[in-house]
């Protein structure tokens, strides 16, 4: 029985078009899919084996952590420290970058995680996700340094999420498109199910957490409110809304059907000294990587977010991302409202 192109076949025949590829990356990136099939079965399991709710600790940034939280660090670290690929690595439940331990090999490539996305999700068995990005150490790096992690999103040379939903799929780039695969629990291989996933660069879907709009800034309300006007307002047509709170599920939405995401500055976070919500290196990179590989866009509002120098490991960024004429819909009226000239019809 054929089931199909397997995830391994997928990445191998990839690697063959690339002259000279050595074979590390493929390696790598099977180390992180079995790291993710591991995620997908704890998150399954989570309500059987005790390990929902909180562990009653605090990440670098002041969230409180779920156990699967942990559990699922630990899991993209134990997976992927001994291979001899990675020169180092970290995540937004690690402080510091953690580097490879002494006795193992090191590699050419960097990993950055979301080990969890959508965490608050966990207890109520709603979709969550693992998000990663990976790039290139500098040349003969033993040590990577925090300013090696710390490079532009154009300078990814893969990223993608894993979606532990109804079904758990994995969706990639390396920069020539984006393929969606499904894990067949029958034979415990992703299987290509998705291939060259495209955004319609027009929807009439958005997603945002309404109940912060008293705190957002005037183009985002703008555009909200249009929306919500419908066939009477200036948009002319009915727009639907959808906010699942995980990142992972509103982007595999927007990439299966469109619509635009946003999770942009607001008053309340810039009174916390907060430049966002989301974070740069691990959640805005990997996921405007993906997003613009399928035809979509990917901004802070005033910026492309995969331009932006980093200046921090868990530094946080505003992200409106999607079909790209609504983003730049939404991009345009910041323009507008920051005094720019252009009338947006
Ligand atoms: P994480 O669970 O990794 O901390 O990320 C949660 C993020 C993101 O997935 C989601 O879009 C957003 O936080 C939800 O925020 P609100 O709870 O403010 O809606
Ligand atoms: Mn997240
Ligand atoms: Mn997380």
């Amino acid at each position: 029985m054929d089931h199909g192109t397997t995830l391994t076949q997928f990445i191998i025949e990839e690697q063959r078009r690339i002259p000279g590829a050595t074979g590390d990356f493929t390696s790598l990136l099977n180390d992180v899919v079995t790291a993710c099939k591991k995620i997908a079965c704890a998150v399954n399991r989570g309500g059987l084996i005790g390990i929902l709710g909180s562990a009653g600790s605090e990440n670098v940034q002041g969230e409180t952590q779920k156990k699967l939280d942990i559990i699922s660090n630990d899991v993209m670290v134990n997976s992927l420290e001994w291979t001899g690929h990675l020169a180092g690595m970290a995540s937004e439940e690690m402080d510091d970058p953690l580097p490879i331990p002494a006795m193992y090999p090191k590699g050419k490539y960097l990993i950055l995680f979301d080990p969890l996305d959508g965490s608050s999700n966990i207890d109520v068995n709603v979709s969550v996700g693992t998000i990663f990005s990976i790039l290139c150490a500098p040349e003969d790096c033993e040590n990577p340094t925090l300013e090696d992690f710390l490079q532009p999103g154009t300078r990814q040379i893969c990223a993608g999420y894993a979606v532990y939903g109804p079904a758990t799929m994995l969706v990639l780039t390396s920069g020539h498109g984006v393929n969606g695969f499904t894990l067949d629990r029958s034979i415990g291989e992703f299987i290509l199910s998705h291939p060259d996933m495209i955004i319609p660069a027009d929807t009439r879907e958005f997603a945002i957490n309404m109940s912060n709009q008293r705190h957002w800034e005037a183009p985002v309300k703008r555009y909200v409110d249009e929306c919500i006007q419908g066939q009477e307002g200036p948009r002319g047509e009915d727009f639907n809304m959808r906010w699942v709170a995980s990142m992972v599920a509103e982007v595999h939405r927007i990439l299966t059907r469109g619509g635009i995401f946003m999770y942009p500055i607001d008053e309340k976070l810039k009174a916390r000294d907060q430049a966002g919500k989301l974070r740069l290196m691990y959640e805005a990179n990997p996921m405007g990587f993906i997003v613009e590989q399928a035809g979509g866009a990917c901004s802070t509002g005033r910026e492309r977010i995969m331009e932006l120098e980093p200046s921090g490991l868990h530094q946080r960024v505003p992200v409106i991302l999607g079909s790209r004429n609504e983003v730049e819909r939404v991009v345009a009226y910041h323009r507008e409202s920051d005094g720019g000239k252009q009338q947006v019809a």
